[in-house]
């Protein structure tokens, strides 16, 4: 009896010891470029109805993310992979195999581990999930609810563009449906599949050649993954999973990928795979997809902004044919599906985040680093969206309205911090300067392939000449 009650209390104390990260009661939830919307947009989205005194929108311009999807055809491979570290992990657990057994997995998340198994459905990889799909549906729903004279479910007042492929096109039924009553007629709304507007990184060759196939890209990212707080968040992992020697970096970041994909598939449930992640481990990694992020689609790269300018273009002439030609046969509302890139690099393009100096892999302890706008969980978590709203205003009213046109421009929801603006309203005559749709095309991103080829012509008429010679 008292041996039983010793043995009792042994187990009682080691459970003491033990952290069980999947019922904490205030979990940290942003993931980067896969954070579930409602985490980063608390109270969002809603339905009020946008009044700016003195003003009626007239065009309503929306540059939208997709919501969660399944992992990626390239991705279920390494996915596929956590079935074997699951089964590794059950052995560590059930031989004690830990360094410190203050540092392992608890009983309760260990358990949640151990039932966890592998579902994908190879015939549905990269597609919406079902709670993307609804997520879209419902913030189509507030844009509508906010805009109602505006979004009509009249299908001839909208052009949607998007690409053709099954995320896209089923992001465009989420918001159709929810604009137009889930009537078929909706999915005859005019609309244009438009992969050079929607994802002109496939296309230019400056932006491969100067940045992603650039190793000074990911020069920043590699340095903060160099570091000691780096290493030290991979080896607190490999302890708390009972491993005696760290993880490889790709193991690590599978388990993640995994853990976040979770949370935006479903976000009442609790994830197995985040119990390996303390909060510090979690903002660790986070940071080291901001630096990406950062290097490759924004102010890190000066092409950022010139591809971003080419989107903006496009609702700065939108707008235009509002403003100053009045033409009444075109649609108020102009839809653009698209993804996370074109997101951040219109984003950049705007000057919204820009932080006073470079994040960097060495500052990841600085003010610079912890208070930085740059955030890639606040900028493009699913359903991540910019929109632009173009009102017309009568001047009297209002002493803030000093113009009859003005544009307000939302990000996530919320009024964009934009230099020489109000709040996210903005003269229209600023935009057009700021903007200027004449300044920004692609040209330059074939400009170096256009280059080799004058080159190449220069020589062939030189040795045409010297043959003739
Ligand atoms: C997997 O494919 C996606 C798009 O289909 C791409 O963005 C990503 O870079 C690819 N990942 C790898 C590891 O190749
Ligand atoms: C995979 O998804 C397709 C389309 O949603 C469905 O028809 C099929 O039954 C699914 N297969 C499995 C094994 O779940
Ligand atoms: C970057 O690329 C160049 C040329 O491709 C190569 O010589 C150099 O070693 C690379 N640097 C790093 C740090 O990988
Ligand atoms: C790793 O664990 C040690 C020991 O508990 C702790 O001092 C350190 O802060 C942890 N590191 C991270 C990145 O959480």
């Amino acid at each position: 009896m008292r041996c039983a009650f010793i043995l009792l209390m042994a187990a009682l104390c080691a459970r003491a010891d033990e952290i069980c990260l999947t019922s904490e009661e205030d979990p940290y939830l942003l993931f980067g470029t896969k954070t579930a919307y409602i985490f980063s947009n608390r109270g969002i989205p809603n339905a009020k109805a946008h009044e700016v005194p003195g003003c009626q929108p007239v065009a309503f311009w929306l540059l939208s993310r997709h919501g969660s999807h399944n992992p990626e055809a390239n991705e279920t491979a390494e996915l596929q992979q956590l079935v074997d570290l699951k089964n590794n992990i059950v052995t560590n657990y059930k031989n004690g195999n830990f360094r410190n057994t203050n540092h392992r997995i608890c009983t309760a998340d260990f358990n949640l581990l151990e039932r966890w198994n592998w579902k994908q459905n190879s015939s549905t990889a990269g597609d919406l999930t079902s709670d993307g799909y609804v997520t879209t549906q419902q913030l189509a729903q507030a844009w509508k609810q906010r805009f109602p004279g505006l979004l009509t479910p009249n299908t001839y007042n909208y052009l949607f563009k998007f690409v053709e492929e099954p995320r896209s096109s089923n992001s465009f039924r989420a918001f159709s449906e929810s604009l137009f009553g889930g009537q078929n007629e909706g999915f005859d709304a005019p609309k244009e599949n438009d992969e050079k507007l929607l994802r002109p990184l496939k296309y230019c060759d400056a932006w491969k050649n100067q940045v992603d196939e650039n190793n000074k890209t990911l020069e920043q990212k590699n340095i903060f993954e160099s570091k000691q707080e780096y290493k030290e968040m991979i080896s607190n992992v490999s302890l708390r999973l009972g491993f005696n020697y760290d993880l490889q970096k790709n193991t690590v970041l599978s388990i993640y990928q995994m853990c976040r994909y979770n949370k935006a598939w479903d976000v009442t449930q609790i994830s197995p795979w985040c119990a390996a992640f303390t909060r510090e481990d979690l903002k660790r990694l986070e940071y080291a997809e901001d630096l990406e992020t950062y290097y490759k689609y924004g102010y890190g790269s000066t092409v950022s902004e010139k591809i971003g300018c080419s989107i903006i273009k496009d609702m700065v002439d939108f707008f235009k044919n509002h403003a100053e030609r009045e033409l009444r046969q075109q649609p108020k509302a102009m839809i653009q599906l698209t993804d996370y890139p074109m997101i951040l690099m219109a984003l950049t393009k705007l000057g919204s985040r820009q932080d006073p100096a470079p994040i960097t892999g060495d500052n990841y302890h600085t003010n610079t680093a912890q208070a930085r706008k740059w955030s890639s969980s606040n900028m493009v978590p699913f359903n991540a969206n910019i929109a632009a709203v173009l009102y017309k205003c009568t001047t009297n009213g209002n002493f803030q309205i000093k113009e009859q046109y003005q544009v307000l421009f939302l990000e996530n929801e919320k009024p964009m911090n934009i230099e020489g603006c109000w709040v996210g309203l903005c003269d229209w005559s600023a935009v057009k300067s700021k903007f200027d749709p004449d300044k920004c095309d692609l040209q330059f991103c074939n400009a170096a392939a256009r280059s080799t080829g004058f080159v190449s012509l220069i020589l062939t008429v030189i040795l045409f000449c010297i043959n003739r010679n």
